[in-house]
């Protein structure tokens, strides 16, 4: 199993930073994870995402079976060799894509079965055909297949379902992982669902958190689908004082700068989300004073970079917003320049995090942050 190893706390927060050593290197925590849906974070290359300093990013099952499929993978030996990535790699079940493909898919407790986006053949995901996947794709850190239902779905008894069966679906993944003899190198995380329902989350922590000794980490799940901040910060609680301190915690789908530094605060190790480098596509840089439209007209005179201190390869060399501006339209150069802008102020803001959290700073930089962040006009 991966080393854990918690390196400094927050007196005032649970915020803590941690060192995760896996079989392609050392991740510290808390950190923010790109998504790389296709084997790709779209638009770069693996040694671009290496030079942004990137040491763990998202693939995901069910996009990387449907295409470029297991035979392909096997023979390239594995996902990190097919896509040229040396660096920590985590795989997502495909247990979300019920969510984003619930209209194709009909749940059992076998598990899901797809219409293939392809061919229309009636495709089966069962809990251990989704890691059997994740074998074959090698991910360090595989997660299990969970029954995921929208965060604001209002059918109780759905959600009572959906959390009860993700940990008899947890309880499969355990058995197949463990039979697989791939413990040394392949991290299993159980995901805690249960919806916005208090009662519901906290009898699912109770029975997953009491399988600690057979998986790696834990994942907060079936969040980030429109619900209230308010509520979604007290499940993040709710799940990070419950979730045991030697174990990773990562929160799936998170992405907002004010969102990460709220979930480190609250005891997160690890997030990831879309939202960087998909905003990043449509023109919009992220910065200290909030994002930055691009697009608009107001930029196109602007020889100033993104940010005059952003370390990212495309403000360190001066690139200027007017350029961005011109080219967000007429070039995919503009998508390639600000995704790996937005890549490193994701880092930017974590390892500001992880740095204040080792100096007994965390409170002191959460204030400054949101007293910047929500000023500037973008
Ligand atoms: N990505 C965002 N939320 C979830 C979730 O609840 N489950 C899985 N498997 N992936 C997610
Ligand atoms: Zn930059």
């Amino acid at each position: 199993m991966a080393k854990f190893e918690i390196l400094h706390r927050c007196s005032t927060t649970r915020a803590r930073v941690s060192r995760l050593t896996m079989a392609h290197g050392e991740t510290v925590l808390p950190t923010f994870m790109p998504v790389a849906t296709q084997a790709a974070i779209k638009g770069l290359t693996a040694q671009q995402v290496e030079q942004l300093g990137v040491t763990l990013l998202l693939n995901n099952t069910y996009h990387l079976n449907l295409r470029p499929g297991v035979d392909i993978l096997n023979k390239a030996g594995g996902a990190h060799r097919f896509q040229g990535w040396d660096g920590n790699m985590l795989t997502d079940s495909g247990g979300f894509q019920f969510v984003s493909l619930s209209k194709f898919a009909q749940i059992t407790e076998e598990g899901a079965l797809f219409a293939s986006p392809f061919t229309g053949e009636p495709t089966m995901l069962t809990p251990e055909e989704s890691i059997s996947i994740q074998h074959a794709i090698g991910a360090d850190i595989i997660m299990q297949l969970d029954d995921v239902v929208p965060s604001l779905t209002p059918d109780r008894a759905r959600v009572q379902e959906a959390s009860e069966r993700s940990v008899r679906w947890l309880d499969r993944c355990i058995a197949f992982h463990e039979a697989s003899g791939r413990q040394s190198t392949q991290n299993l995380f159980a995901i805690v669902q249960g919806g916005l329902d208090f009662e519901l989350r906290a009898r699912c922590l109770e029975q997953m958190v009491e399988r600690k000794d057979k998986v790696a980490g834990f994942a907060v799940g079936g969040l980030s689908g429109g619900e209230e901040k308010d509520v979604f910060w007290r499940v993040v609680k709710q799940c990070a004082e419950g979730l045991p301190e030697d174990k990773p915690r990562y929160c799936m789908g998170v992405g907002f700068a004010e969102d990460l530094l709220v979930c480190v605060a609250l005891g997160i190790d690890m997030a990831d989300c879309v939202f960087p480098t998909r905003t990043a596509r449509f023109g919009v840089a992220l910065t200290r004073d909030g994002p930055v439209n691009l697009r608009l007209a107001k930029h196109a005179t602007d020889l100033s970079p993104i940010d005059r201190e952003c370390p990212c390869p495309t403000c360190s060399i001066g690139t200027s917003r007017a350029l961005l501006h011109h080219t967000a339209t007429r070039e995919t150069t503009a998508a390639h320049a600000v995704t790996m802008h937005n890549i490193v102020f994701q880092a930017q803001v974590m390892g500001g995090a992880r740095d204040a959290i080792a100096q007994g700073t965390f409170p002191q930089y959460l204030k400054d942050f949101f007293a910047r962040y929500f000023v500037g006009t973008g």
